[in-house]
């Protein structure tokens, strides 16, 4: 029975742009930490948040009752704990507010250090509905777009109709993700609730079309499908103004040959798919079109085959 253990998770694309609140993707090379260790108590607590730069975190609080982490294992830890108490100590990577699933990361990777921590594990698609607690407090609504790729990897098609069964998508081959991250905040409880209620007959049956096709194209590897079908026809639309530099950006990723373009979960960030070779100069477009508006912007280029969370 371990003692201490450090979970990581990585952060994810939510939505991918045609799979509003069903459909997502996790990312490589950015993903938060979890260092869980038993401590004498009965409950999980928060021991410290600490940001990038190895800092006490600014923003984010060691209330255990507000940190998608502590909720996340707490929910794990009312079921499957024995006696005693964990401490956590977060290490965010993920920029907060930045439409990259930063409360999902940490949600998932609290759940699984701590469920390192029990006598007997659970099988990681087991996890699933506790991470989501988490993801609930921060976001105010049921989805896993964020939360599935962060504990799963890869591409996961999550409808809430099937929570907590998700499906894993075949990857198409050759076909990479880039995400650029402007320097800006979308609080996704917010946006959501601006989201208006009620869609017409037509964006029900276009927005569904568009997702079957993606999905398809996912199977068969159809790149051209892909560049047909990976578009948001309903949410994209209500939300893209409120990034001020997502028509700059979108388009020049489309100049430099990406397949499709849209918001990462509620934005800010951005996200393109892409054929495999021209990932490195799409991202370097995208990110000069965002530092010419005098914004600035950090990007990640990632396989769609990026692992899920593990304990190190
Ligand atoms: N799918 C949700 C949304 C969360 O777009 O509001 C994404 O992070």
């Amino acid at each position: 029975m371990s003692e201490f253990v450090t979970a990581y998770a990585p952060a994810s694309i939510g939505n991918l742009g045609v799979g509003f609140d069903m459909l997502g993707l996790a990312l490589s090379g950015v993903g938060d930490r979890v260092h869980a260790r038993r401590i004498d108590g009965d409950r999980v607590k928060i021991a410290e948040v600490r940001g990038l730069d190895g800092q006490i975190h600014p923003y984010l609080s060691t209330n255990a009752d507000q940190n998608t982490a502590s909720i996340a294992a707490q929910a794990l830890w009312d079921e499957h704990g024995d006696h005693g108490a964990v401490a956590l100590k977060v290490h965010k990577g993920v920029p907060l507010q930045s439409g990259m699933g930063s409360s999902a990361s940490s949600a998932v990777a609290g759940v699984v250090a701590v469920n390192a921590l029990l006598d007997s594990p659970l099988e990681m698609e087991a996890l699933l509905p506790y991470a989501l607690e988490g993801e609930k407090y921060a976001s105010g609504g049921l989805h896993a777009d964020n939360v599935a790729p962060s504990l799963l990897g890869g591409l996961i098609l999550c409808p809430q109709v099937l929570l907590p069964g998700v499906i894993r998508l075949p990857i198409p081959d050759g076909v990479t993700a880039v995400l650029l991250h402007p320097d800006l905040q979308v609080n996704t409880a917010q946006s959501r609730r601006r989201l208006a209620k009620g869609y017409s007959m037509q964006q029900w049956l276009d927005q569904q079309g568009l997702l079957a096709g993606f999905v398809a194209a996912c199977a068969s590897s159809d790149i051209a499908l892909i560049g047909k079908t990976l578009r948001d026809v309903v949410i994209e639309p209500q939300r893209s103004g409120n990034v001020a530099c997502f028509d700059t950006v979108t388009a020049a990723a489309g100049k430099a040959g990406a397949l499709g373009c849209s918001l990462s979960g509620s934005g800010p960030s951005i996200f393109a798919l892409c054929r495999d070779n021209d990932a490195r100069n799409i991202a370097s477009a995208m990110e000069q079109a965002c530092r010419i508006l005098g914004i600035g912007c950090q990007s990640w280029v990632s396989p769609m085959t990026a692992p899920g969370a593990y304990v190190e």
